[in-house]
């Protein structure tokens, strides 16, 4: 099977973090996870995946990343049901602590009502921050990153979180 991975990033983090995930997927098998910059493919790439990953730090105090602001639109002519989507989000806590990661938010709802089935949603408890459209209940919608406060932790967060996708995208069972 394979898995398509999204990314948007405007200063490198996101796409550090995009690499870190497939490299995870590659151990299990190298030729699962297509990974694709938004910024230079059409989102309707993302109709050919039934899996996907989908990474976007927030910028500009609660907005998307800028490839994902100018195709945000368009999105809204994607048809996803059937689809299974794992959001990851990269932000600030201390710094952005009102909008923390909130674009996991902004693009995880219009996902899902394109028809897409959200999963990988992660605790909130490891995290300081006030507000974030991310968060449900306590539950973000996908895994968060801060590597502006966290980067050591960064690393394990993927690892546990690619772990647990694994099942939660069928790749393996338990
Ligand atoms: C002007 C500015 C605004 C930002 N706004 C937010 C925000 O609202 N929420 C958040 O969690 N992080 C915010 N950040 C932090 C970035 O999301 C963070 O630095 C991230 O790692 C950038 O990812 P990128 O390198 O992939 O673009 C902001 C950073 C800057 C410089």
């Amino acid at each position: 099977m394979k898995i398509g991975l999204f990314y948007g990033s405007n200063t490198g983090n996101t796409e550090i973090n995009a690499g870190l995930i497939k490299k995870e997927l590659d151990k299990v098998d190298p030729n699962m996870c297509d990974i694709h910059n938004i910024g230079l493919v059409d989102v309707k790439k993302m109709e050919e995946y039934d899996y996907m990953i989908v990474g976007c730090p927030t910028w500009n105090v609660g907005e998307l990343q800028d490839d994902w602001a100018i195709k945000f639109d368009s999105l809204n002519d994607l048809k996803l049901k059937g689809k299974k989507i794992a959001m990851f989000g990269v932000g600030d806590q201390f710094g952005y602590g009102d909008n923390f990661c909130d674009a996991v938010g902004i693009l995880g709802y219009r996902f899902e009502a394109r028809g897409a089935e959200l999963v990988g949603f992660t605790d909130g408890r490891d995290y300081q921050y006030t507000n974030s459209a991310a968060v449900e209940e306590g539950v973000f919608l996908g895994l968060v990153l801060d590597d502006d406060n966290q980067n050591n932790l960064t690393d394990e967060r993927i690892d546990y979180w690619v772990t647990d996708l694994l099942y939660e995208f069928g790749i393996k069972s338990a």
